[in-house]
C-alpha cells in the first residue's frame, strides 16, 4: 500500500512510498485512512528538524492527525466495521513514570514515549492503518468531512483544561478570553471559548482571506492591531497563546488583567528578544497572573473533544479545511499557500 513517508533529519524526503499492508495484532482494529492534517510539526518533520522512525527502519510514515474508517474490529473490542475513528497521537513511556503510569501520557516526565507519525512510532499516512482499540476514539458518523479536525482539538480541549486547573487556585470565573493566531490551534481554541460562553477576541496578522471570516462567524471579535493595544482595550481573562512568535508571546503574558492565565501552546524557534524582563515578573507577581505551556493530549481529552466536535456547527469545520490534496500529490499539501488554513490529505 501507499503511504506519506520521509527520512527524518534529511530535508527533501518527503515521498508517497510503498510499504507493507498493516497486520492487526491482538486488540488492535484495523483502518481504512481517509484523510490526514497537516501541521507545523508535520512541516518541521518534512524539513528534517524533527521526527524519528521506529528502531531498524530507515523511513517514518507521518500523519498524526488522523481520521479513518474501522474495516476489522476484533470481538469484544467496542468497535464495530463502519466506526469512524481517530487514533491518539501519543503512547506511554516504558518504565513508565508517574504521570505515564496514571495514564497521564501528556503529561510525561521522562520524556521517553513515543508519537505516531513523530517519534519513534509510524503515523497515519497511509492508506491502512491499525491501532489499538484502547488508543482508538470513536466520532459521530457525521463527522466524516471534518473530524481529521480531533487531533487539534485535543490540544486546545486539555489548553482549556489547564486553564480551568491553573484558574481554580482561587475564585475564577473568566468572561473575556483573547486567543493569539487564527490558524487551526488558535481558531479551534476560540470555538471553544464560545462554546463555553466567554467573549472571545481572537488576534492575527491576516487582513483578507478567511481568518476574519471565520472568527466573527463564530461571533468572536477579529483584531489586527499589535497584542499590547488589543489586550489593553480587552483585559483579558485568559489568553491562549497560537503563534508561538517570540514578540507575540512575551506580549501576551503581559496581556492578562489581574488573575490573568495565559496558556502556551505554540513551539517557537530559538530567537533573542529584548524584553523588560523585570516588568514581566512584576506583572506576574502584582497580579497572581499564571504562565502554563501545554503539549499532547491524551485518552480523556480526546473523548471531551470528541464531543467538542460534535456540537460545532459542521459547515464551519469544514471552511477551516481549505485545501484538500489527494495521496499522489500528498507533498503539494506541504507547499504553503496564502489563505492556507488547515490542509489535510485524503487518503
Ligand atoms: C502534536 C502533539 C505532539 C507535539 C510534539 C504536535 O503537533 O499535536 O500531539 O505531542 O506535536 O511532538
Amino acid at each position: 500500500m501507499r503511504a506519506l513517508t520521509v527520512v527524518p533529519e534529511q530535508a527533501g524526503s518527503l515521498a508517497v512510498t510503498e510499504v507493507p499492508d498493516p497486520e492487526p495484532r491482538d486488540g488492535e482494529l484495523l483502518v481504512e485512512g481517509v484523510a490526514v492534517g497537516v501541521c507545523g510539526t508535520d512541516h518541521e518533520i518534512a524539513q528534517g528538524d524533527y521526527g524519528s522512525a521506529p528502531a531498524g527502519d530507515e523511513r517514518l510514515v507521518i500523519g498524526h492527525e488522523s481520521l479513518g474508517r474501522v474495516r476489522e474490529a476484533p470481538e469484544g473490542s467496542g468497535f464495530s466495521p463502519g466506526d469512524l475513528v481517530v487514533g491518539v497521537v501519543r503512547r506511554p513511556d516504558p518504565v513508565p513514570c508517574g504521570a505515564c503510569a496514571r495514564g497521564q501520557f501528556d503529561m510525561c516526565r521522562n520524556g521517553r514515549f513515543t508519537e505516531r507519525g513523530i517519534k519513534d512510532l509510524h503515523g497515519y499516512a497511509s492508506e491502512r492503518w491499525t491501532v489499538e482499540a484502547d488508543y482508538a476514539v470513536r466520532l459521530d458518523p457525521s463527522l466524516e468531512r471534518v473530524g481529521v479536525l480531533l487531533e487539534p482539538t485535543t490540544v486546545v480541549y486539555k489548553a482549556w483544561q489547564q486553564v480551568d486547573a491553573v484558574g481554580g487556585r482561587s475564585w475564577f470565573e473568566p468572561q473575556k478570553a483573547l486567543v493569539t493566531g487564527a490558524g487551526p490551534i488558535g481558531l479551534l481554541a476560540a470555538m471553544i471559548g464560545v462554546q463555553r460562553g466567554l467573549e472571545v477576541h481572537v488576534l492575527d496578522r491576516s487582513t483578507d482571506g478567511p481568518k476574519p471570516d471565520l472568527v466573527r462567524d463564530l461571533g468572536a471579535s477579529y483584531h489586527t492591531d499589535p497584542v499590547r493595544e488589543v489586550a489593553a482595550a480587552v483585559r483579558p481573562d485568559v489568553v491562549i497563546e497560537a503563534t508561538g512568535a517570540a514578540e507575540v508571546v512575551f506580549d501576551a503574558i503581559g496581556a492578562t488583567g489581574a488573575y490573568g492565565v495565559t496558556c502556551l501552546t505554540g513551539v517557537t524557534s530559538s530567537r533573542r528578544l529584548r524584553i523588560d524582563a523585570g516588568a514581566v515578573n512584576r506583572d506576574l507577581v502584582l497580579e497572581n497572573d499564571a504562565v502554563v505551556g501545554t503539549v499532547n493530549a491524551n485518552l480523556e481529552h480526546f473523548r471531551g473533544a470528541a464531543e467538542v466536535l460534535a456540537k460545532a456547527d459542521r459547515d464551519w469545520l469544514g471552511r477551516m479545511i481549505t485545501r484538500r490534496v489527494p495521496l499522489e500529490r500528498a507533498t503539494e499539501a506541504f507547499e504553503r499557500q496564502d489563505d492556507d488554513v488547515k490542509v489535510v490529505v485524503e487518503l
